[in-house]
């Protein structure tokens, strides 16, 4: 699959996820194995007015990539601004804009799925965008406001005709949040109005959900946000699986490793006290349904170091857990 001119080696994308996909967890994620990596969504405004934090968001390395950086606003202007901002960086290989977040503080400012309500606006910014940058670009949607799926028919079509370069279809609608299923369908459906690449999202929790999704709809690529918090390896997985029809389970002593790794990814990039901070609720969510968790993740809520979770780990995984 090619995303204008950039040949995607894979079939899989790691979602952009607020808080999750940091430069720490995506180089984890890339290092597991995976197509795609995304950032979490940037303002625009926020690269707009220099803001240290947004601008942090931008910080990447080379041995993530190739890099989506995602975008997110609702001013045509800006976001034109912002985009043509990153391409200068040299950083991102993809730009790709936010159609779909449901969170209040987004759907307030008119960003995120707000703009699926605003064809007009949409498209503006579609054309702002594409004049800005000549690097691939890319939209991530939802269903729309409704359970028919017109929005996203709409959306996806003004975005291929303003030379978006693919689509990724997160088929909820903007009420449901994260609640009920994904309407696979409507990726499907869609899919077979483009000709633009269709990337599918949305409830893919092993590595049979992303196969089942691939033959279904026919997508070309499938994105996992969700599932990869806790198991980082289910895009090698899911790699593995498309080219040979195989792939290795994980053991407990893949978790661990992994944990070892990020916490050492994230002392090397926030510094030890605040990834520590950070850690505390992290790692928690790699050991959900091993035996024992509970406790382990009550120590792991208490951490003042990083050793100490180094500790707890070893700790724990030499007691045969
Ligand atoms: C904690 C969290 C943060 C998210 N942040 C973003 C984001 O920054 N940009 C975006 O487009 N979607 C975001 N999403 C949505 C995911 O990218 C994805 O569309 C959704 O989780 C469905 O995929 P999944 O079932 O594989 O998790 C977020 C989801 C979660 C749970």
């Amino acid at each position: 699959m090619k995303i204008k001119e950039l040949e995607i080696k894979g079939k899989t994308f790691l979602a952009p996820l607020a808080g999750i996909t940091n430069l720490p967890f995506r180089r984890l994620v890339k290092e597991c194995g995976c197509a795609v990596v995304c950032s979490e969504m940037i303002s625009a405004k926020g690269i707009f007015y220099n803001s240290v934090n947004t601008l942090t968001l931008l910080t990447s390395r080379e041995d993530e990539k190739p890099l989506s950086v995602q975008l997110f606003g609702s001013d045509p202007e800006s976001m034109g601004q912002a985009a043509a901002f990153v391409e200068e960086r040299g950083e991102a290989d993809i730009i790709d804009i936010n159609f779909g977040c449901s969170v209040k503080k987004v759907v307030k400012q008119g960003a995120g799925v707000a703009l699926m309500k605003e064809p007009k606006t949409s498209e503006a910014i579609l054309k702002a965008v594409r004049k800005a940058t000549n690097l691939p670009f890319t939209i991530k949607i939802r269903s729309g406001w409704d359970g028919s799926g017109q929005q996203a028919f709409a959306l996806a079509n003004i975005a291929q005709d303003a030379g978006v370069d693919a689509i990724t279809i997160h088929p909820r609608t903007a009420g449901q949040g994260f609640k009920g299923f994904a309407n696979w369908d409507l990726i499907q459906r869609i899919k077979e109005t483009l000709s633009i690449p269709v990337i599918g999202n949305g409830d893919i929790n092993c590595v049979e959900d992303a196969a089942r999704m691939l033959a279904q709809t026919k997508c070309d690529a499938v994105m996992v946000g969700r599932a990869a918090m806790s198991n980082p390896y289910l895009l090698a997985q899911i790699e593995a699986y498309v080219a040979s029809g195989t792939y290795k389970n994980t053991e407990p002593s893949d978790i661990f490793r992994t944990m070892e790794r990020l916490i050492s990814l994230y002392v090397a990039y926030f510094g030890e006290i605040h990834a520590t901070r950070m850690l505390r609720g992290r790692l928690t969510w790699f050991v959900k349904g091993l035996p024992g968790c509970s406790a382990f993740r009550k120590e792991l809520a208490r951490l003042e170091t990083s050793d100490q979770a180094l500790d707890l780990i070893r700790t724990y995984e030499t007691a045969g857990n």
